[in-house]
């Protein structure tokens, strides 16, 4: 950790992403340290010496599948011994655009544990030390999806509501402390993530203009509200968001946000 970090370790998990990369950024900005997680050693290295360059703060690399869960018990055994760890980001995470029984259950399984179990195995494993400093933020990167259940996107829409769920849960619990929890919500950003190939039926010419946010608005929102349990970041998308949350309004956005069936025989999802 270099001098200028203030003392402040953050993780971000996802790092080298469209989301992720600009968490790492701003959080370099506000004089983190940081740990930086993510699957492919080589843009973790590229990415922590550009942070290192362009900030002067330290970046060390951790390089893991989070969809394997000895590999995030490896990480939360590492992450529950760091004492100025005060920020963990759980921004890994990949889409789905295909019918429930036409993805792979292997793809299924993926999704749940990166965006079920590897979320609350880290923040188990980070909250007692929070907790004991008084001090320390978690982000959960949800979706506005989280309120769209529907047709081709079943697992995201149903592992991202957990995280809402769980988060506004958490920070039930964590009142009177000056430990914060926030499912980030956003609605849809211009990122890698509709490269991948289990989004290539996804039609990104459907969603209106007004529904996108760039990842600068988007994490800036995010670190600029951490006491919300809930952050929505763009007017727009907390407009909708407020009414995807009313019953009388859901079978309006089920219709609107319903992907068609696209079956392409053989074609199994891989992961994001
Ligand atoms: N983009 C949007 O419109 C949007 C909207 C709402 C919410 N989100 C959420 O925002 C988060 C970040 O997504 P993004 O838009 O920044 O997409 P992205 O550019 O594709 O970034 C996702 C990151 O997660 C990593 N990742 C995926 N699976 C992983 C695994 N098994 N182990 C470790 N790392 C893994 C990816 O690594 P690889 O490069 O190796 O795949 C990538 O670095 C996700 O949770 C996503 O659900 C995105």
């Amino acid at each position: 950790m270099t001098s200028e970090s203030h003392g402040q370790l953050a993780v971000v998990t996802g790092a080298t992403g469209g989301l992720g990369s600009q968490f790492c950024r701003q959080l370099a900005e506000r004089h983190y340290s940081l740990l930086l997680v993510d699957r492919h050693e080589e843009a973790l290295t590229a990415l922590a010496s550009q942070l290192h360059r362009d900030y002067g703060v330290s970046a060390e690399t951790w390089c893991a599948n989070l969809a394997d869960q000895d590999a995030v018990c490896e990480l939360a055994d590492r992450l529950s011994t760091l004492s100025e760890l005060t920020m963990l980001v759980n921004n890994a995470g990949f889409g789905q655009s295909k019918f429930f029984v036409d993805i792979d259950v292997g793809n299924h399984l993926d999704m749940i544990n990166l965006h079920v179990h590897t979320p609350v195995r880290l923040s188990h494993a980070v909250l007692p030390g929070m907790l004991a400093r008084n001090q320390g933020a978690i982000i959960n990167v949800s979706s506005l999806s989280a309120w769209t259940p529907c047709a081709g996107i079943v697992q995201y829409s149903a592992t991202k509501q957990f995280l809402v769920t769980f988060s506004e849960a958490v920070s039930e619990e964590l009142r009177g402390t000056r430990v914060t929890i926030q499912a980030l919500c956003p609605g849809f950003v211009e990122t890698s993530f509709f490269a991948v190939d289990s989004m290539k039926a996804f039609d990104k010419k459907r969603v209106p203009r007004f529904l996108w946010v760039a990842p600068e608005e988007v994490v800036r929102y995010s670190l600029n509200h951490l006491e919300q349990p809930v952050a929505v970041p763009g007017l727009a998308c907390r407009i909708l968001g407020r009414l995807m949350r009313m019953p009388v309004a859901r079978p309006f956005v089920r219709r609107l946000a319903r992907n068609e069936r696209h079956p392409t025989p053989g074609d199994d999802c891989q992961s994001g």
